[in-house]
């Protein structure tokens, strides 16, 4: 099978009759056409000219001729090469059989005694189909091929865009922790507050059962909680003793500031509304907004219990790190209250251990500066 187009040489022709003055009558007529044509005086000569297939692009073939006859030779050469036009030539008698070679793949017939003008156009009909066919079967090959082509092109540029945001990522991430560090050295009593902080968020989320893309955005919310205290002058952000009223009122607004600094970034919306919402109570009692249970983000309700962890087992100037028992004893004091109790519930499901090695693995990335790679992020 699979003669393909030819785009160049003379389309060739087998002529396949017993009959020597037949042969010779149609070669020269289609070699004057300008094909090139060649006699077999047999069914098995025309096969060893034809060849394993490809050879010729039409054969007229005589139906009666002594061995075998022109509709065996007919299926076996559609069989050698399926694109072969085929055109039988055949007695008047014989017209029934030229019928029945038609359903078994030959293009057309012609009955002797023909005229010249009648082969002609037969066969200009039947090497048209042809070309009609090879040309269709090209043609739908190529637009296969552009189509697979374009294929790869397009998924080569999605994995190109991928890996863009990917690297914009990790850069976005980065310049955050960076900025972050920053803010803990000017605010917090410890160092790498924010980072532990996001670590026993992380851990708390996953044990609740929240998972990409919602992880990352409350991972980032715990990062900035407190973005909003560079907003807060020295004054009160380092006053070593209590804050008076107005004092507090001011420190009071570092949440509403960050969400402020946040909310227009696109990539940052969901981590702001955890800046906005990180000191709520879910009992109501918390600020900005005085939120109540579910009204305050699940990211928030997670943070608040993962920020009292990190609070209370570090060390403040006026009292040394707390046991974690104490955490524990203060989170079940405080379930519907400050906290919510699912996130408590969550929070006593993990062993102290873990909570042990979340810490350490956090100082760890303090101290040899990894707050300023995505690696913790
Ligand atoms: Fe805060």
């Amino acid at each position: 099978m699979g003669s393909l187009l030819r785009s160049e040489g003379p389309v060739r022709v087998l002529v396949v009759d017993d009959d020597e003055d037949v042969r010779d009558v149609l070669c020269q007529e289609f070699e004057r056409r300008g094909l090139s044509a060649e006699g077999a005086a047999s069914a098995a000569e025309a096969r060893g000219l034809f060849g394993a297939g490809g050879r010729f692009d039409l054969v007229l073939c005589d139906i009666d001729m002594p061995g075998e006859r022109g509709t065996e030779l007919l299926a076996w050469l559609k069989a050698t090469d399926a694109d072969v036009a085929v055109v039988m030539v055949t007695g008047i008698s014989d017209a029934p059989t030229a019928v029945g070679a038609m359903l078994n793949g030959a293009s057309d017939y012609v009955c002797k005694p023909f005229s010249l003008a009648e082969v002609r156009a037969r066969t200009d009909q039947a090497l048209d189909k042809r070309r009609l066919v090879l040309e269709n079967r090209a043609y739908q090959t190529n637009l296969e091929r552009l189509v697979e082509e374009r294929t790869h092109e397009v998924l080569a540029a999605m994995a190109e865009i991928r890996s863009l945001s990917d690297d914009l990522r990790a850069a976005y991430d980065a310049t955050l922790a960076a900025m972050l560090s920053a803010l803990d050295k000017r605010d917090n009593e410890t160092q790498g507050h924010s980072l532990r902080v996001v670590a026993y968020t992380e851990r708390l989320a996953k044990e609740i059962g929240i998972a990409e893309p919602e992880l990352t955005a409350i991972r980032r919310g715990a990062l900035l909680h407190d973005v909003g205290k560079i907003g807060v002058p020295d004054a009160i952000l380092r006053k070593p003793g209590k804050l008076d009223r107005d004092e507090w009122l001011v420190m009071k607004k570092h949440a509403e500031l960050g969400y402020e600094m946040l909310r227009d970034i696109k990539f940052l919306r969901d981590a702001a509304l955890i800046v906005l919402t990180h000191q709520e109570r879910f009992d109501g009692t918390g600020y900005p907004r005085g939120l109540k249970g579910e009204e305050i983000p699940i990211g928030a309700r997670i943070f608040a219990c993962a920020d009292a962890l990190d609070a209370m087992t570090s060390d403040r100037p006026y009292r040394k790190a707390l046991p974690y028992e104490r955490v524990r004893q203060e989170l079940i004091d405080f379930a519907g209250t400050q906290f919510d109790p699912l996130v408590v519930e969550a929070f006593l499901r993990i062993p102290p251990e873990d909570w042990r090695r979340i810490r350490d693995a956090a100082e760890r990335a303090v101290l040899s500066g990894a707050e300023f790679g995505s690696g913790i992020l």
